[in-house]
């Protein structure tokens, strides 16, 4: 497949092209409304690919969690400790008196991947968190 530019219009409602070039300026002065179609067109693709089946991800789970919760912070590294192999590497950061903040780096089938993530986000205590999967995108 070629890497040379392709050219194709598009048509669209005025007011969602005011809104389109709005996020394109928002973007800044070196996007354009070619770059910024072309990245959200990537973006799309890698949020389908990772929504397959079968498809190697990686991901970034952020949690929020209060330290006095008890059993938590066990809780939590048991299952990191049982899912080693999808587990490449945590960070903690002491947010205050209270609150911590953790960002778990998985790698695996994207299935897996989700089913980790949802059993820390589902961990009684953990207040708030949200997973982020992408992919390499070398077939995109
Ligand atoms: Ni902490």
């Amino acid at each position: 497949m070629s890497n040379d530019l392709m050219r194709f219009s598009v048509a669209m409602p005025e007011d969602l092209l005011v809104r389109f070039d709005r996020l394109v300026a928002r973007r800044g002065l070196a996007k354009n409304r070619s770059e910024v179609v072309r990245d959200l067109v990537r973006d799309a693709l890698v949020e389908e690919e990772c929504a397959t089946p079968g498809t190697e991800v990686m991901g970034t789970l952020t949690i929020v969690f209060s330290h006095h919760a008890s059993d938590l912070q066990e809780k939590l590294h048991a299952i990191q400790h049982e899912y080693l192999d999808s587990i490449v590497s945590s960070m903690h950061v002491h947010l205050d008196q209270h609150n911590c903040l953790e960002v778990i780096v998985l790698r695996g089938e994207t299935g897996l991947v989700q089913d980790i993530a949802n059993l820390i986000l589902g961990t009684k205590g953990v207040k708030n968190g949200r997973l982020v999967v992408t992919t390499t995108g070398q077939h995109i």
